[in-house]
């Protein structure tokens, strides 16, 4: 039987990714020191191969015990470890905006490189980097998407509301989930200014819809859902709902979102949060069983 490792707070979605590829789930144990290191304790049994499964939402922390638990596998002898991060951060820093700027994503590529034998995640922001084997060329990088369970949740909907990327990089997944799906959509325009400081401007839509379904890859400070929620509600769209894929949810996130007239969030579970309503565990679980496991 295969093992899956996972982390306290991703346990409920860990253990059922371990149960639809019938592998056993033990959890990793993090101790935090008053000062702040960690002492991270991984089973001392260990099959060839092994998963670990850890959402990375607010990472830093997140990544050394991580790096802790990958090393000490392999000191009691694990040969093939896959991670399975079904949200991978430091994925929108593709380039040096700036002189002197880290280029984030290629060092956590090489870090994980150094680290595991594959990868696998689910709707890895890339947009200027073709493929996330791209940004982990020496090893297995596999981006998966949420496409299918979230079309599965739209469909089950008794309305059909009119699908709206907020900027022109979301045309790719609101263009595949609307098709799928037989729904009407559009995507905005949107200038970013600065972390919170965004513009989006509407498409022409060709009809008055009723309800319009904002949707995106992820949801951080709130700020384009917002922008983009408060327009449709100033155009006399009744019901505005966002749906995301990762719930990030910077401080203030919701704030913004209740004030720009938000009727509801929706939101995939590769970050556990309140609005979680759709499992992608289906989409990890059918990635290994059609693999073979490991
Ligand atoms: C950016 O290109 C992404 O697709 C999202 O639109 C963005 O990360 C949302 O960020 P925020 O919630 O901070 O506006």
């Amino acid at each position: 039987m295969d093992m899956l490792l996972y982390f306290e707070e991703y346990g409920r979605p860990s253990r059922e990714i371990a149960r639809q590829i019938s592998a056993k789930a033990l959890e990793v144990k993090v101790h935090h020191f008053p000062d702040g290191e960690s002492l991270v304790r991984i089973p001392e049994s260990l099959p060839s191969g092994i998963i670990m499964c850890r959402s990375l939402c607010r990472p830093n922390d997140k990544l050394v015990e991580l790096m802790f638990a990958a090393r000490q596998a392999r000191q009691l002898g694990a040969e093939k470890i896959t991670l399975v991060a079904p949200y991978l951060c430091y994925m929108r820093q593709d380039k040096a905006f700036h002189p002197g700027e880290a280029v984030s994503q290629k060092i956590i590529g090489e870090f994980f490189s150094g680290l595991f034998d594959c990868v696998v995640t689910v709707d890895a922001h890339l947009h200027r980097v073709s493929s996330l084997q791209a940004v982990m060329p020496d090893i297995k990088a596999v981006n998966l998407t949420a496409a299918g369970p979230v079309s599965d949740f739209l469909a089950s909907q008794k309305d059909r509301p009119f699908l709206l990327g907020p900027d022109e990089e979301s045309l790719q997944w609101v263009k595949r989930t609307a098709e799928k799906c037989s729904l009407d959509y559009g995507v905005c325009r949107k200038i970013r200014r600065g972390d919170r400081d965004v513009e989006v401007e509407l498409p022409l839509m060709k009809q008055k819809y009723q309800r319009v379904m904002v949707i995106d890859d992820i949801l951080s400070t709130g700020k384009t859902m917002a922008v983009a929620a408060g327009l449709l509600k100033k155009a006399g769209v009744k019901k505005v709902d966002c749906l995301v894929t990762h719930p990030v949810f910077a401080p203030g996130a919701w704030e913004l979102l209740r004030k720009s007239g938000v009727d509801e969030v929706i939101s995939t579970d590769t970050i556990p949060h309140e609005t979680n309503r759709i499992s992608i565990a289906p989409v990890i679980s059918e990635f290994f069983n059609r693999q073979g496991c490991l």
